[in-house]
């Protein structure tokens, strides 16, 4: 395979229009059985969606950052694409000017805002900052700092570090890409729209549930708008 970019989603209904836009297909026996992960390829076979699938067990789609590493590491070993992307929704912060839709493509270190380990030693692994691939911003989309943690509902700790690192897009997956792609040298970046406020009273589930049909709208349409996504069309 001659994979330009892997795009890879948690969320079935992140990756549902986006195999829509680029007119994708599914493929069967790529990766192993056993993960439940999809693939889902364009036409001339250059770009590939990953979605994580669901959980056998609970039946619900795999978000996390276990998967976001499950999924990173098999796309790079069996396809080896030349670019992977995390790509779906994020919290953003009202606090520093954020609109609900906003699609922020991240620049500089990618950090993990949930890795808490107050040893001496751990000071920088748990930051993470891996470093996302210099890519061209088009227009109406926002370059920011994206930062990850398997909670939903932050917690003081995240709150702080989330300050630290000046998060734009808090997300669940894209540290943990970016972690496998430094691994195995492969570029990488994330594309996240804004779906809820981190910093709201409204729970962000409800805010979700309002703002999931927008914010992915308007995630699909700066991805048509990627050097990566139109050099292919
Ligand atoms: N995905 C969408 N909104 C999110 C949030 N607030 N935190 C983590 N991941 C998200």
């Amino acid at each position: 395979m001659d994979i330009s970019l892997a795009i890879l989603c948690a969320l079935s209904l992140e990756a549902e229009p986006i195999i829509d836009a680029l007119d994708m297909r599914e493929s069967f026996d790529v990766f192993d059985a056993r993960l439940g992960l999809r693939i889902f390829l364009s036409e001339d076979s250059k770009t590939a969606l990953v979605l994580f699938g669901k959980c056998p067990k609970y039946k619900v789609d795999r978000i996390g950052t276990q998967f976001a590493t499950l999924a990173a590491w098999e796309t790079i070993k069996v396809i080896n694409p030349k670019a992977l992307a995390s790509v779906g929704t994020a919290g953003g912060f009202k606090s520093k000017g954020a609109h609900i839709g906003d699609v922020f493509l991240s620049c500089g270190p990618i950090y993990y805002h949930g890795r808490h380990i107050p040893v001496e030693a751990y000071h920088e692994f748990e930051k993470g900052a891996f470093l996302s691939a210099d890519i061209k911003v088009p227009p109406a989309i926002k370059a920011g700092i994206v930062s990850s943690g398997d909670a939903v509902f932050a917690s003081i700790d995240d709150h702080k570090k989330m300050q630290l690192f000046n998060t734009d897009a808090k997300d669940m997956e894209a540290a943990a890409v970016a972690e496998v792609a430094s691994l195995c040298h492969t570029p990488m970046f994330a594309l996240k729209a804004i779906s809820d406020f981190v910093d709201s009273n409204i729970s962000t589930h409800e805010q979700f549930k309002t703002n999931y049909k927008f914010a992915i709208e308007r995630l699909v349409s700066a991805l048509m708008k990627l050097d990566l996504i139109c050099a292919q069309k």
